[in-house]
């Protein structure tokens, strides 16, 4: 039989959430089986439960027609189940090769010593078998985000998995990585590995997936072929056609300059950089992977400190040399890496949404106004569509892309005039990115001004009244929105491009 794995009627509750009801799913040798859905629709929560992470309250699960139960993850292990888990699961100070056989390595002298030549030569040939460059005898803390993802399918494939998970394994890949995860996906499905792939990102499903499984509200909703139109598959996601983004008009170029940016330098990241940006416009950051968009955002922002360059705010120059000055001064920027810096993950929804802006949520000088909290709070979540039972939720209890959406929902309620938005709709489904779209349209049309730094190049061209390119730490052209198309963007994010992208592996 071709089926490897089946679940049937799996459900999982949370309080106050039916993150699993009654799910079935099955899973063929050598597929890439898509599962998509709202954030908030239980894929990672029946993905835990497959590698021992998360207990099922009930339903049965089946490995090649034989009931199994996993209780932990060693026990999935055992059963061939693999999950690649984002870099965090990897110990920092061990190498590759330790990393892959934790608590089995080979021993010498009778088992009294690690053998170290045996461990890194068996790391090799799985590394060798995947046409992996990589020295198994590295330190992981030396390793790209995309090198420690490749150590954990190393790792997984050292266990013999045939069941592969992949819980959005793109999210922090730039392009030439993302090729490389598909080769060796191509490779593991030739193999008869099947793989459980979890992405928000259409394009990635339709180029890898052989079959599509929707999910909506801890439902199954279909399981289509990945040829299936996309705009069907987002119907069955949202259970509603979506209508297009309206593209930004290009607005006034005559109104007051909130924001110029001149000569900025730091490092080799950031070379001579200007710009203006003016009040009621969306000015787009577009460039690959490196390009230093982010590197700038933090210099203005005080996050890192100018080598030189100076920054005017309403004409006056400003002296930011940290976060709390930028905001002071009417800055704020919502940062890439948004797990980490974004939330108080212990406080609820409602206090992490009013946190940065707090005095304008109080009576006199010491009491909250709750009822005030609580309706705004109410209203980002119905507008952002985050999925949560109040919004007396704590964060950590919200799913990775609802996480997302309260850090964003955070940013967009502050009084500042400039707001600098890095990868603003990153692991947030296609339903909520239009509302995002919405509300930084609404931001500019207030007379506020937004930068908008994306790798989604059809976010970038869809959001910005102007772009700036950026290639290799300068800005290498800049676009009206009338003029820019896919091909001139990219033109111009490759045009001082030395180093080939594939390096960005080795
Ligand atoms: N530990 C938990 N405690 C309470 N609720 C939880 C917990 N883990 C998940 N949930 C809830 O279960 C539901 C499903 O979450 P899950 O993480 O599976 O969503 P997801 O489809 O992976 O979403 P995303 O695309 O945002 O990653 C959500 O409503 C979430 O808030
Ligand atoms: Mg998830």
């Amino acid at each position: 039989m071709n089926t490897l794995l089946s679940v049937r009627d799996l459900s999982k509750s949370f309080p106050g959430v039916r993150a699993l009801d009654k799910v079935c799913f099955d899973l063929h040798k050598g597929e890439v089986h898509a599962l998509m859905g709202e954030n908030g629709a239980g894929k990672s929560t029946l993905v835990k439960i497959l590698a021992g992470i998360c207990h099922k309250d009930s339903g049965e699960l089946f490995l090649e027609g034989k009931p199994i139960e996993i209780n932990s993850p060693a026990q999935a292990q055992s059963l061939a189940i693999g999950m690649v888990h984002q870099e965090l699961h990897l110990m920092e100070h061990l190498t590759a090769a330790q990393n892959m056989f934790l608590g089995r390595e080979p021993k010498k002298f009778g088992g009294m010593l690690l053998d170290e030549n045996k461990l890194n030569q068996q790391a090799q040939a799985l590394f060798d078998k995947l046409h992996l460059r990589l020295n198994p005898a590295t330190l992981v803390s030396g390793l790209s985000v995309a090198c420690r993802q490749m150590v954990e399918i190393a790792k997984a494939l050292s266990h013999r998995s045939r069941v592969l998970i992949m819980d959005e394994p793109t999210a922090a890949l730039n392009s030439a990585e993302i090729k490389e995860l598909f080769r060796i996906i191509q490779q593991l499905k030739q193999d008869g590995v099947g793989i459980v792939y979890i992405s928000h990102r259409m394009d990635e499903i339709q180029h890898i997936a052989d079959r599509i499984t929707v999910l909506r509200d801890g439902v199954h909703v279909a399981t289509v072929p990945s040829h299936t139109p996309m705009s069907h598959v987002i119907r069955l996601m949202v259970g509603r056609p979506l209508l297009p983004t309206e593209k930004a008009i290009p607005n006034g170029t005559n109104s007051e300059v909130l924001l110029e940016a001149r000569a900025i330098n730091r490092g080799k990241w950031v070379r001579d950089v200007s710009f203006q940006l003016r009040r009621g416009e969306i000015l787009g950051v577009a460039g690959l992977m490196g390009a230093g968009r982010t590197e700038l955002a933090r210099a203005l922002f005080g996050a890192d400190p100018m080598d030189s360059g100076a920054v005017f705010i309403r004409g006056k120059l400003a002296k930011i040399r940290s976060p709390k000055d930028a905001v002071e001064a009417g800055l704020a920027y919502l940062p890439e890496d948004r797990k980490r810096l974004g939330l108080v993950t212990g406080m609820d929804i409602a206090a992490n949404l009013t946190l940065p802006s707090l005095k304008k949520w109080l009576y006199g000088r010491c009491f909250l106004r709750s009822k005030a909290i609580e309706s705004v709070a109410c209203r980002m979540v119905q507008r952002l569509r985050i999925k949560t039972p109040s919004v007396n939720q704590t964060t950590l209890q919200l799913s990775g892309g609802n996480q997302q959406k309260v850090v964003i929902a955070k940013w967009l309620l502050q009084d500042c005039d400039i707001l600098m938005v890095d990868e603003p709709t990153r692991g947030i489904d296609i339903g909520s990115k239009q509302e995002i779209y919405g509300l930084i349209h609404q931001l500019a049309a207030q007379g506020r001004a937004v930068v908008v730094i994306s790798s989604e190049l059809p976010e970038v061209l869809l959001l910005s009244h102007r772009i700036l390119v950026m290639c290799e730490g300068r800005v290498s052209g800049e676009l009206r929105a009338h003029e820019a198309n896919a091909h001139n963007v990219m033109a111009l994010a490759t045009r001082y491009q030395r180093t080939a992208p594939c390096e960005a592996l080795a």
